[in-house]
């Protein structure tokens, strides 16, 4: 056998700069690592403005400029050797490490395959140019620039020719390199981050105080327009950032941003997990814009567990995702999270009823008829409904003007009642004096079959007669022009056909077919205190702004849009 021969083999250690090239492998896969970890090094140096530059998608060329701390010429030097690193000493200081870069891989792998120059200056030191090329050290030099850094990189891969065919057209590289980028700004919208590609500018992010800025900067208003602010701390855990309302989710083109203690991360569980936030808000197969941060103690994970630093690894998991579910439950609970009917839409907090804030009443409060609880004495009486089209209730607030749909309301009344019923006691039923007797079709009774026990949870009781017959003793009563017999047909109709699909759990599904069924209709003329009583319940919600398919059950005019338009602003 040939390893038995002369020819054998012997170990070696590789010259450097063939281990480099296969490190930067690991680091360096196109242009946009390339970008991302020159952005990452100059935000790690302290840059307040960032400037990118490619030329045919950065196959041809990679320039980023920023204005950070910089180096001298021989940190600069050593910036270039494999493992030279100022961001850590000891394998200790890896934990809660706080810069992007902690590895000094980036710099010795980037300058192994391509043709380049690093032109640096640190407060008070000569600036230096260095060049290299396929990481051997062609010159160094003194040069003119003022403080910071400006790392320029030229035919990417230009001497590992398989990787360079794998490269891909100029477009797909270009559009690779700026959502590096976009993801880098997300994370410090306080710094100025520009991108040209061939001399035209693609990314023009000027330094901004708030996140939604940053957002505007990058996607426009349109898109900053539809996310509501979360803020919700559990324990270590502190989740903030931006979601998109419901009712703007759309099954394509979601923006999908993790970040764990400042770093992009890809986690799709953690998506997930904020997903199940929107439950019973999104019809199915919608994917809300999210832009999470989640901040926790540097001990409770580890952020060196990828090469390319895009996977975190929690010591609790579980608890993070919960918590990242909650925080978003959260954001859409206040009466802010309904639609907007003018660019008035983003405000954090506000009060509806006088002496009553949003959140405050979104959740705890008792679901008595006519309750008082969510409405101070004074609005109750004072705050009049108008039904018009026997379909919507309009109603002032201190914001403006709410807008409800009564079915979409009640819908979504009667779908936290019922998930509550269903894992509780039951809801009042009545047992009917006399009893109707239904026909059914064959597939029909076995939905009934199927869901006899959450029938009866609802408030049906019902039994099999003879044939295709059933007899129902008792159902429940969500409002007074309630048609038992008919929502009962309906709901074993959709039951039996599969309508609601796509809801992953059978109960949710059963509640939201039930809840539209039973729902007051559009087209139904309703008494003051039939209004009053569905707002007021509404109110009592936790998510009163949501339906059960991803459409709004409320949308508001602000006040200051009527000003706008009527030109008293
Ligand atoms: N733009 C810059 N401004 C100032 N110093 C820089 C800049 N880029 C790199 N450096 C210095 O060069 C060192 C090496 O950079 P390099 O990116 O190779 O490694 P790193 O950032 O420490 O770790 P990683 O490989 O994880 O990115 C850095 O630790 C930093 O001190
Ligand atoms: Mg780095």
């Amino acid at each position: 056998m040939s390893v038995m021969g002369e020819a054998r083999t012997r170990v070696q250690v590789l010259a450097s700069q063939v281990a480099d090239q296969i490190a930067a492998g690991e680091v360096v896969e196109r242009p946009a690592s390339v970008v991302k970890e020159l952005v990452e090094n100059a935000l790690d140096a302290g840059a307040r403005s960032i400037r990118v530059e490619l030329e045919d998608g950065g196959k041809t060329l990679i320039r980023v400029s920023d204005d950070g701390g910089g180096m001298d010429r021989e940190d600069a030097q050593l910036a270039l050797q494999r493992h030279a690193t100022s961001k850590i000493r000891t394998a200790a200081d890896l934990i809660g490490v706080g810069t992007f870069g902690f590895r000094g891989e980036a710099l010795p792998a980037i300058a192994s395959v391509s043709r380049f120059e690093l032109e640096t200056s640190a407060e008070h030191e000569a600036a230096t140019r260095l060049r290299v090329t396929g990481g051997k050290l062609d010159a160094a030099e003194a040069s003119a620039r003022q403080r910071g850094t400006t790392v320029t990189v030229r035919g990417l891969f230009y001497n590992t020719p398989a990787r360079r065919k794998f490269l891909r057209a100029t477009a797909t590289e270009t559009r690779a390199a700026v959502e590096a980028v976009t993801v880098l700004a997300l994370t410090r919208p306080d710094v100025a981050v520009s991108l040209t590609s061939d001399g035209r500018a693609l990314l023009d992010c000027p330094p901004a105080t708030q996140l939604i800025d940053r957002v505007r900067a990058l996607w426009g208003r349109e898109l900053a327009e539809t996310l509501l602010p979360v803020s919700h701390r559990a324990g270590p855990l502190e989740v903030t950032g931006l979601v998109q309302r419901p009712a703007q989710a759309r099954p394509a083109g979601r923006k999908g941003y993790v970040f764990v203690r400042g770093r992009p991360i890809r986690d799709p569980f953690i998506v997930r997990a904020a997903e199940a936030g929107y439950r019973s808000t999104i019809a199915p197969g919608d994917r809300p814009s999210l832009l999470l941060f989640l901040d926790l103690p540097g001990d409770a994970v580890d952020v060196n567990v990828h090469p390319a630093k895009l996977e975190a690894r929690f010591r609790d998991k579980f608890f993070v995702e919960k918590v990242v579910e909650e925080a978003v439950r959260e954001a859409l609970a206040p009466l802010e999270s309904a639609a907007s009917l003018g660019p008035a839409g983003f405000q954090v907090s506000g009060v509806w009823f006088q002496g009553e804030s949003g959140a405050a009443t979104a959740s705890g409060v008792p679901l008595e008829l006519f309750g008082a609880a969510a409405l101070t004495p004074d609005t109750r009486h004072q705050t009049p409904l108008l039904q018009v089209f026997d379909t919507y209730i309009l109603f002032q607030t201190d914001q403006g003007v709410a807008i409800v749909d009564q079915h979409s309301a009640h819908e979504r009344v009667l779908y936290e009642d019922v998930m509550r019923q269903l894992s509780g006691d039951g809801a009042p039923a009545q047992r009917l004096l006399l009893p109707l007797t239904l026909d059914f079709a064959p597939a029909e009774l076995d939905a009934i079959e199927a869901h006899r026990e959450l029938l009866a949870r609802v408030g049906y009781e019902i039994e099999p007669f003879s044939g295709r017959s059933v007899v129902v003793h008792t159902a429940p009563n969500p409002h007074p022009r309630f048609e038992a017999a008919r929502c009962l047909q309906e709901l074993v109709a959709d039951l039996a056909g599969g309508r609601f699909g796509g809801w992953q759990n059978r109960l949710e599904r059963f509640a939201a077919t039930y809840a539209c069924r039973a729902a007051i209709k559009a087209g139904q003329t309703l008494d003051v205190g039939e209004m009053r009583q569905l707002i007021v319940r509404l109110l009592s919600a936790t998510l009163p702004a949501h339906d059960v398919h991803g459409r709004p059950s409320l949308v508001q005019l602000p006040k200051e849009e009527l000003e706008r338009r009527f030109g008293r602003a």
